[in-house]
């Protein structure tokens, strides 16, 4: 059985398969890019890439919900949580709101909130190190956008990363796989509660963003937990 090994703690070293230096770790951009930009100038830099995403562990156990977070993580709720999401006629379920954890990628997916925006900050973190601003994932052209550079001409573009509110493009998420309640004869059964023995994951018995993506582990192109070609057919048989 493969065992996705997140040998993740805090404060210590992290190597191969990391999160470290990919597209997620916000600490230290200016100085693996080799610009004078974006911390300070687009975002804060907490010093951890951890908290970006997960509360602080000086925070453990507190409820990022009551300050209107995301349950669990330490984001912001998105400025909606009403999407467009996929719909047909021949889905087994459908679904209306994203659970948390597909709201914490679309928190800074759907270019509605800057990326900085944390429900906590880490301890010690002093409002006078706040960056100038605070840009979202968006390729437009303004002051509010990380477009503004990154458009294909000063910066690598960040439009295609921008998701935007209407999901009717992408893979469903937040639905029951249908593996599971309906027995419908055109999915795989996963190989247990956690999901599929490649890594691929089910969330309360459910696919969402995190079900095809590991934001820890770089290795595949995209994020992936198993290559493109081979990734469909962990559950659809046809
Ligand atoms: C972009 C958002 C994001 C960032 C940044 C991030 N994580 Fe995660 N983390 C997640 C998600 C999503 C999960 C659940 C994924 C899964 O089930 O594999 C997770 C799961 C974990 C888990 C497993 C928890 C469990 O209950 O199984 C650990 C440990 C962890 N992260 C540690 C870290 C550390 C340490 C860092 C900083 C180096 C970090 N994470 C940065 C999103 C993030
Ligand atoms: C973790 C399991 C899983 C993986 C991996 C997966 N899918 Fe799906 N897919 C589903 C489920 C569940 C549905 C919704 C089925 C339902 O409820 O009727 C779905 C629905 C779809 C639909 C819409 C079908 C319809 O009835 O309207 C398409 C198209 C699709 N998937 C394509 C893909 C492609 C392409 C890939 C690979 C990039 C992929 N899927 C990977 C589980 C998965
Ligand atoms: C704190 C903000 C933030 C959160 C939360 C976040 N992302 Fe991202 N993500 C980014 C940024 C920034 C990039 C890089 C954009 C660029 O360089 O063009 C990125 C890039 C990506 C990429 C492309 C990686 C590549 O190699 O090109 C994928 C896939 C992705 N994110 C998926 C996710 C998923 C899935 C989640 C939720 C588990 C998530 N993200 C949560 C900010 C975030
Ligand atoms: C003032 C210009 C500027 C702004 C604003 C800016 N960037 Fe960048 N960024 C750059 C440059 C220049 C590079 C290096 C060239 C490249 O990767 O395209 C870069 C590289 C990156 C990388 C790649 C880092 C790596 O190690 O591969 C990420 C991720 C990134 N930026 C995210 C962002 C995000 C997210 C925002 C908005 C919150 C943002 N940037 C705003 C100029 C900027
Ligand atoms: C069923 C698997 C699956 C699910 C669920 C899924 N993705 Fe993806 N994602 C993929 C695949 C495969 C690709 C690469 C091919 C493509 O662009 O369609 C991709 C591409 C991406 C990219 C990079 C676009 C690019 O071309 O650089 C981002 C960002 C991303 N996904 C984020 C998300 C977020 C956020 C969610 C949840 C709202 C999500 N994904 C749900 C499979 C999935």
């Amino acid at each position: 059985m493969l065992v996705l090994l997140v040998a993740l703690s805090w404060g210590t070293a992290i190597s191969a398969g990391t999160l470290l230096g990919s597209k997620h770790d916000f600490t230290g951009l200016n100085k693996r890019t080799g610009v004078v930009a974006m911390p300070t100038v687009a975002f804060s830099d907490y010093g951890s890439p951890c908290v970006y995403c997960h509360i602080p562990p000086d925070r453990e156990g507190k409820d990022s919900g009551e300050k209107g977070g995301i349950t669990g993580w330490n984001r912001n709720r998105p400025a909606t949580d009403t999407y467009d999401l996929y719909d047909s006629r021949t889905l087994d379920n459908k679904v209306r709101t994203p659970s948390p954890i597909s709201l914490l990628c679309l928190s800074c997916h759907d270019g509605t909130m800057a990326v900085d925006m944390t429900v906590f900050r880490p301890n010690g973190w002093r409002n006078s190190e706040d960056a100038a601003i605070h840009l979202r994932i968006n390729g437009a052209n303004d002051l509010m956008s990380c477009g503004k550079c990154h458009n294909g001409k000063v910066a690598h573009s960040i439009a295609i990363k921008h998701i935007g509110q209407d999901l009717t493009n992408d893979h469903p998420i937040s639905m029951t796989y249908a593996g599971i309640t309906h027995k419908d004869p055109d999915f795989r059964q996963p190989d247990g509660p956690y999901g599929f023995d490649n890594g691929v994951k089910l969330y309360d018995n459910r696919v969402e963003c995190a079900t095809c993506h590991n934001v820890h582990n770089p290795d595949i192109t995209l994020l992936l937990r198993e290559p493109a070609d081979k990734l469909c057919e962990t559950c659809h048989i046809k």
